[in-house]
Parts: C-alpha cells; structure tokens; sequence
C-alpha cells in the first residue's frame, strides 16, 4: 500500500519554472498549497543518479529533509532512439549553463544528421518524499517524433521539436490542456494520485 499524501502543503522540488507551472496546473483540482524549492529558496542538489527515478527520489529526499516538509520532484528528459536514448538523464545540461534550449535542440538535430529515425520519447519519474525519508516513484512516457526546425513557443524545454504519436503539431504548438491529457508529465502524475491522494 503506497503512503497517502494528507498534508495541506506541498514542496515542489524543482527550479525549473517550466515544470512548476505544469505541476501546479496539475495539482489544481486538489487542495494543496504548493510551494517551490526556488520560493523557499532550497538549495538545489547535484543530481548524481543514473535513472530518472533515481534522480527525482535525490531531488525530493532532499528537499523534504530541509524543508521538514513533504516534497515532490520530477525529473524527465528526451530520449531519442537514433541517439541510444540520449539526452536521457541530461536533457537539462545539454542546453549548457545559460539553460538554452534552442542549443540543446540544435545539438540533437546536428547529431542526428545522417541518421533517418526521427522516433523518440518523454520520460517523466515523480517521487514523493517525506521528511522520514518514505518515498514513493512513478514513471511515465510519451512517445512521437522529432521535427526540425523547432516549432512553437509554448511549453519549454524541447517541446519545439516534439510531435506526439497521433499528432501533427508539436508541444510546443499545443495549448497546455492539451499536453496535459498526454504528456509524460500527465501520465506519471495521473499514477501518483491513484495511488497516494484522496479524492
Ligand atoms: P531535469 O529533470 O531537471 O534534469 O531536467 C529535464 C529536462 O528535460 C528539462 O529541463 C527539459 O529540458 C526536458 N524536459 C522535461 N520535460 C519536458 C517537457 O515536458 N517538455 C520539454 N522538455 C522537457
């Protein structure tokens, strides 16, 4: 039996505003107050993982511990099949210290020059963390192909690029309602409240 979440305050333990809108856009049927790791100004982990849930579990520990609070951590990431499933786990440092994303996409299509599978996939672990250092991890994916050049300027990250499975537009061209039925982010979230929130 997975540990229900019965507080009335959240720790988002993330600075990525991208994913602290999404979250808490996903988080808005429940009644939760939700605050993030930049808000609280928490220090923000090194993430020396090598998996997705192993990086969100890190990430959540960590900011349940300072915060005495429980916290809940995304980590996610393209993997690209062309690529052996890379950025994976580096999707974020591939867009280098200034956290562009319009390099990291041009990376990914330079080193997809000469290659013809355009098929990759968003992945998304969430753990929920408790100051007792209980954890609970959920995993979801989206898979779709890649388009080059990027298209679209809403979502973050590589959403310019990607093109769901079923779709012509790119995340990135969607309303966020939309992405929100499908995503990666969508289905590990719909795991983690089946198995700890109370409706
Ligand atoms: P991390 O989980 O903080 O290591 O960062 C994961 C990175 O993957 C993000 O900074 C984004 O670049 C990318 N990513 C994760 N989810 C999405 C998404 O929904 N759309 C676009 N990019 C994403």
């Amino acid at each position: 039996m997975a540990r229900i979440f019965s507080g009335a305050r959240l720790v988002l333990a993330t600075h990525n505003p991208g994913k602290v809108r999404e979250i808490k856009d996903l988080l808005a049927p429940f009644s939760v107050d939700v605050v993030s790791a930049g808000e609280l100004n928490l220090p923000e982990p090194e993430e020396t993982e090598t998996t997705f849930i192993g990086n969100a579990q890190l990430k959540a520990l960590a900011a349940a511990k300072a915060s005495g609070q429980p916290a809940l951590a995304d980590d996610s990431g393209l993997s690209v099949a062309a690529l052996n499933g890379a950025p994976g786990i580096y999707s974020a440092r591939w867009a280098g210290p200034a956290k562009d994303f319009s390099i990291a996409m041009k990376r990914v299509e330079q080193e997809l020059q000469g290659k013809t599978d355009r098929t990759a996939k968003f992945v998304c672990a969430l753990s929920l963390c408790w100051p007792d250092g209980h954890a609970e991890n959920f995993e979801g994916e989206v898979r779709g192909r890649l388009v080059f050049p990027p298209r679209g300027n809403k979502g973050f990250g590589y959403d310019p690029i990607f093109v769901p499975v079923g779709h012509s537009t790119t995340f990135a061209e969607m309303e966020p309602a939309a992405k929100h039925a499908m995503s990666h982010r969508a289905k590990a979230f719909a795991q983690l409240v089946a198995a700890c929130f109370k409706n």
